[in-house]
C-alpha cells in the first residue's frame, strides 16, 4: 500500500536553494555504546520494534542504537519515560516504516474488543476525546533524550475511507530534547503531535490535512517539507485545513513552532495555522509556500478576543502562497531581532543537540 505521493520537487529547487540556509550544528557527536538490530525477516536481535525498546534497561544513561531493517512494521511503539538515550534508526523513510491505524472516537465494537479495562474506562467517562486522540498515536516518545533517523511513522486510519475523517496521530513527541533527522510523518488529521518539550526536526517530511502539526511544543523545523494531502476535489469553497495548531499554557511559558528553510506543498487549501489558545506562537522563515496556502494565512480559532497576544509571523518567505497582501490584520510583524530569537538554534538548544550520536 502506497497512499503517499512523492512531490515533484525538482522544479522547485530553483526557488528553494536560496532559502535552504540551514542552521549549522557543532559535530561533537556522542558515542553509541550498544547496537540492537530489528529485522522482520528474523536476521536481527528482534523481529518487532517494541520488544527491542523494552530490552533497553530503565534508567539507561548512554546512547543505544536500535537499527530497524527495511520493512513496514505494523505495530504501535512507545518509548517509556524511563528509557532515555535511544537512537531509533531506519534505512530511509520510504523503506523503514512503523505503521498503525489507531484513531479517536472508537466504536463500541472496537472498545469491546480491547477488553474489560477499556469498557470500564468508557463507562466511567475516563476515555474522553482528548485521551483517545493522544492514545491513537502509532509512535509515542515519553522519554527525554531521544533521537530518530531515516524512519517513517505512519497512521493509516484515514487512508482507507475519507468520508468521515477522524483524529489519528502518527507520532506523539512528549519528551524534552528530541531530534528527528530525515524522518517522515504520514497521516491526515493530527499527524504529528509536537506535544511538549524542545524538539528539532531536520530534513523531515510531514504529510497531513487537518491540524497536522499540533501541540505545546518548542520546536525548530529545519529544511523540512510539509505536504497537504487535503483532496483537491473539495474545491475553492471547501473548508481549508490547518498546517499547525499550537498553544502555550501561559504568556511566559516557553514554546513555539519555527519553520526555517522549509517548503509547504501539496493539494487542497491550507491555513498556515490556527490558534489553539491566545498564546500560540508559529513563525515561518525563508519558507517556500505553494498556492495551497490561503491568502488570509491564519485562523483565530480559540484565541477569543485576545488576538493581539497570538504570535503568528512570516519572514522572507517565497512562492505564490507567501503573498502577504491579504493576510489577517493581526499577523505579527516581528523585528529582525525578534525573528532571530525564534530562528537561532538557541531557541531550543543549550548544548544537548550536539551531544547526540
Ligand atoms: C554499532 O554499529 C555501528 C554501525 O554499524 C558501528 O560503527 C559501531 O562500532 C557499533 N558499536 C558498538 C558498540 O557495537
Ligand atoms: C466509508 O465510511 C462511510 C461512513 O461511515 C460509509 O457509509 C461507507 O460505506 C464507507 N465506505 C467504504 C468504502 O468503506
Ligand atoms: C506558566 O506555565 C509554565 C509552564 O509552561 C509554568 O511553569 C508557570 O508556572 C506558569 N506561570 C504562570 C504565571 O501561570
Ligand atoms: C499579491 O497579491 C495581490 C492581491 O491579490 C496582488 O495584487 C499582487 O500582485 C500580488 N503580489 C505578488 C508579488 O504576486
Amino acid at each position: 500500500m502506497q497512499p503517499c505521493r512523492v512531490p515533484k520537487l525538482a522544479p522547485m529547487l530553483f526557488f528553494l536553494l536560496p532559502l535552504l540556509r540551514l542552521t549549522t550544528l557543532s559535530s561533537a557527536w556522542a558515542p553509541v555504546y550498544r547496537n540492537i538490530t530489528v529485522d522482520q525477516q528474523g536476521r536481527g536481535d528482534f523481529r518487532w520494534v517494541q520488544p527491542a525498546v523494552d530490552s533497553v534497561p530503565d534508567g539507561n544513561r548512554g546512547w543505544v542504537r536500535i537499527h530497524v531493517k527495511a520493512g513496514e512494521y505494523r505495530e504501535k511503539v512507545t518509548i517509556p519515560r524511563s528509557k532515555e538515550f535511544i537512537l531509533l534508526e531506519g534505512e530511509g523513510y520510504w523503506t523503514t516504516q512503523i505503521s498503525f491505524d489507531g484513531h479517536a472516537h472508537p466504536s463500541v465494537a472496537e472498545i469491546m474488543s480491547r477488553g474489560g479495562a477499556a469498557v470500564d474506562k468508557m463507562v466511567s467517562g475516563g476515555d474522553g476525546d482528548a485521551s483517545t486522540t493522544f492514545s491513537s498515536a502509532t509512535f509515542t516518545v515519553l522519554a527525554d533524550n531521544f533521537m530518530a533517523r531515516d524512519i517513517a511513522f505512519k497512521n493509516t486510519y484515514n487512508m482507507v475511507n475519507l468520508s468521515r475523517p477522524d483524529q489519528a496521530v502518527a507520532a506523539l513527541v512528549a519528551g524534552d530534547k528530541a531530534a528527528f533527522h530525515g524522518c517522515a510523518f504520514f497521516g491526515y488529521q493530527d499527524t504529528l503531535c509536537d506535544y511538549l518539550g524542545r524538539h528539532y526536526f531536520r530534513g523531515c517530511y510531514v504529510m497531513g490535512a487537518v491540524d497536522f502539526i499540533f501541540g505545546f511544543g518548542q520546536s525548530i523545523y529545519d529544511g523540512c517539507t510539509v505536504v497537504s494531502n487535503m483532496p483537491a476535489a473539495a474545491g475553492e469553497h471547501a473548508q481549508p485545513g490547518w498546517v499547525t495548531a499550537h498553544a502555550r499554557p501561559n504568556a511566559s511559558s516557553p514554546g513555539g513552532l519555527v519553520f526555517n528553510g522549509c517548503a509547504v506543498l501539496g493539494t487542497g487549501r491550507q491555513y498556515l495555522g490556527r490558534a489553539w489558545n491566545q498564546h500560540a506562537a508559529v513563525v515561518f522563515h525563508r519558507t517556500f509556500m505553494s498556492a495551497v496556502v490561503v491568502p488570509e494565512g491564519w485562523d483565530a480559532w480559540n484565541a477569543g478576543g485576545n488576538l493581539w497576544q497570538v504570535t503568528f509571523a512570516e519572514d522572507e518567505c517565497a512562492g505564490l502562497g507567501a503573498n502577504t497582501s491579504r493576510r489577517v490584520a493581526w499577523e505579527k510583524k516581528l523585528s529582525q531581532s525578534e525573528v532571530q530569537r525564534f530562528v537561532d538554534i538557541r531557541f531550543i538548544d543549550d548544548g544537548w543537540l550536539s551531544k547526540s550520536p
